[in-house]
């Protein structure tokens, strides 16, 4: 949701940030832009709407010198994509110029203050208010750039990560963050600033992960410096190893990257894994869990709390959950979650899932459960986010980068470490035996020598795809563990192929959106042979005899369901409790097909952003 990036060495700014706006455009790429200073202090500005691509267009034309400089990649909140709205904003004098990521909520009366002091204003942005309000602070009270910055950032309320650079200064950029994420990386003699650490890959492995209320004042051939923004006393600088390599954010031979991250599922829910199911299956171990074992065995209910895909994951986590610790679980969005005045208290564990650890709604939920009391645990996968920096404790998924903006592997290895710590928290609770553990946990292990068993299906699916393009409605169909897979399966391809997709308890379809059927609607059903598949069958036999087309997601060797199906797609078979992890992969793929054979960009689809940093 917005990515910015900035520069300051000996190197050329430019290129420097616009390598970096592409590794950061799956926040954002409705525009794109970036200000530069180059040695005498002249400032170029150079902005686009649309792609990174475009910008490169239209700044080679013009100045792109300077060591130093600030660039941004939008996904627009306030304003339509436009070369106008695009960051940076630059002062009403021309000498100040910003970038931000976040929202800034008490704008619209900063603005009115701005313009009664006659300010005028090009844009349609918060973003814009927040430069001019620096600047006039700066006029009025004739201080430094640094001492506008923070002066402003108090009377603002909000989101924010921002770079800030000044006209005739090429040696300094301040940035600060609040509840929006910013990187610092240290070089030799040069620092770079990044909404995460993908643009910094390659070129340093030390970072300062920045704090809320944190300003870093960077100025050329000093150490960088970090001071309270409430306060105005340093802070600590603390330098962490960045442990990302470039193969990671590369394509590594594939068209995409959400190709890439489906195939190499198998290799990261490995790493998800490694070291958390040992003395030969018949035990589980999360340190995270291990380390306040007295607050999940007293614990009285978890509640799940995520967005989109991971609030998939989370409901199959409640099954998980459920089935393994028998405790109450309840799952809620994060976004109703936080105005919901949920009733927590000390006996309250609440699980937040997310794959980047930044988004807003799933971050303010957190805050909102600590603050009443609540034990907050975090799984995660972007390793120093705010999340799991926000959280009590947790464990992260290790599924390595997630780029295209479709999630997989996040989603998988979520389910996965979700089924870890319901084996775990069930052992700890004595609620599960030792025959279950041992026989999930073995299967579990073998997880990923079965995904790569159900990868091979891709070529029958890519043929597959090619029936079902042109379909305008899609039903996905399940039960059990596998009515989120089915909600999992539709958001897939709504997301890509802007295809409609509906995902529904197969029992629950005839209670309405049976309405809906007639052979130009496809119905894809998860049905695999779990304890629940003689009734799903049924299910089947309601869409058929309406006209329906159905394309069944079964198990191995399964001989019934082929003679009312119009098509059959085999999973290897598994507990029932992993089926969702196994059948998700063909609905990756078909999603994956069918977007591409309508030639949509599947690793940045419209509207879109990876990681959601805005209610
Ligand atoms: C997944 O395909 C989506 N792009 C989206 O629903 C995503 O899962 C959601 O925004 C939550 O993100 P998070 O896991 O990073 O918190």
């Amino acid at each position: 949701m917005c990515g910015i990036v900035g520069y300051m060495g000996s190197q050329r700014a430019y290129d420097i940030l616009i390598q970096g706006l592409k590794r950061l455009e799956y926040r954002g790429y409705d525009s794109a832009g970036v200000a530069l200073i180059d040695n005498d202090g002249c400032m170029a500005v150079h902005k686009s709407q649309g792609k990174v691509a475009n910008l490169e267009t239209r700044a080679q034309a013009g100045n792109i010198g300077g060591n130093l400089g600030i660039a941004h990649t939008r996904w627009a909140t306030h304003g339509e994509p436009s070369d106008v709205n695009a960051h940076p904003h630059v002062s009403q004098s021309g000498e100040i110029a910003l970038v931000h990521n976040g929202t800034i909520e008490n704008y619209a009366v900063l603005k009115q203050a701005l313009a009664d002091h006659g300010y005028e204003f090009k844009s349609e942005t918060d973003t814009e208010v927040l430069v001019q309000l620096i600047e006039y602070i700066k006029h009025t009270t004739s201080c430094s750039l640094l001492d506008a910055v923070r002066e402003a950032l108090l009377q603002v309320e909000g989101a924010y990560a921002i770079a800030v650079v000044e006209k005739g200064d090429p040696d300094t950029m301040i940035v600060a963050r609040k509840s929006s994420p910013l990187v610092i990386g240290v070089g030799d003699n040069e620092t770079f600033i990044a909404s995460d650490a993908t643009p910094i890959v390659g070129y340093t492995d030390k970072v300062i992960y920045l704090k809320d209320n944190e300003i870093g004042v960077i100025r050329r051939g000093e150490p960088l410096k970090v001071i309270s923004l409430t306060d105005n006393k340093p802070s600590d600088v603390d330098i962490q190893q960045l442990k990302l390599s470039l193969a990671q954010l590369e394509k590594g031979g594939y068209d995409t990257f959400m190709l890439k991250e489906i195939f190499e599922q198998p290799a990261t829910l490995r790493d998800c894994l490694r070291g958390r199911i040992v003395d030969n299956s018949s035990h589980v171990t999360l340190s995270g869990v291990e380390l306040n074992k007295d607050r999940f065995i007293n614990a009285e209910r978890i509640t799940l709390v995520a967005c989109g895909t991971s609030w998939h994951a989370a409901l199959i986590g409640k099954r998980l959950i459920q089935d393994f610790c028998k405790m109450p679980v309840e799952v809620e969005y994060a976004s109703e979650f936080r105005y919901g005045n949920p009733v927590l208290n000390d006996k309250d564990i609440v699980i937040s899932i997310s794959q980047s650890g930044e988004t807003a709604d799933t971050l303010a939920a957190i805050q909102l459960a600590r603050e009443k009391g609540a034990f907050v645990y975090g799984i995660c996968n972007v390793v120093g986010a705010s999340i799991p920096r926000n959280t009590d404790s947790g464990t992260y998924i290790h599924v390595g980068p997630e780029i295209g903006v479709a999630s997989t592997k996040a989603f998988t290895g979520q389910v996965t470490v979700l089924t870890l710590l319901a084996l775990c928290v069930g052992q700890l609770r004595g609620a599960i035996d030792d025959e279950t553990v041992k026989k999930v946990a073995t299967a579990l292990n073998e997880i990923p020598d079965t995904i790569e068993e159900a990868l091979k299906v891709a070529p029958e699916i890519k043929t597959l795809s090619r029936v079902f393009s042109y379909a305008h409605n899609f039903l996905y169909l399940g039960r059990g563990y596998n009515y989120p897979t089915a909600l999992e399966g539709a958001l897939k391809l709504k997301e890509i192929s802007y295809i409609h997709a509906e995902g529904y308890p197969a029992a629950e379809m005839k209670h309405g959106p049976i309405a809906l059927i007639d052979h130009d609607m496809p119905s894809v059903v998860i049905a695999p042979t779990d304890s629940l598949y003689d009734k799903i069958i049924s299910n089947v036999q309601q869409v058929k005899s309406r006209g329906g087309t159905v394309v069944a997601i079964v198990s191995k060797g399964n001989s019934t369901m082929n003679k009312i199906a119009d098509f059959c797609i085999e999973i290897p078979d598994v507990p029932e409790c992993l089926t969702p992890l196994v059948a998700s992969i063909p609905l990756q793929l078909l999603a994956y097909y069918i977007a591409v054979n309508k030639g949509k960009d599947v690793d940045q689809p419209r509207n879109l952003a990876k990681s959601v940093t805005v209610e």
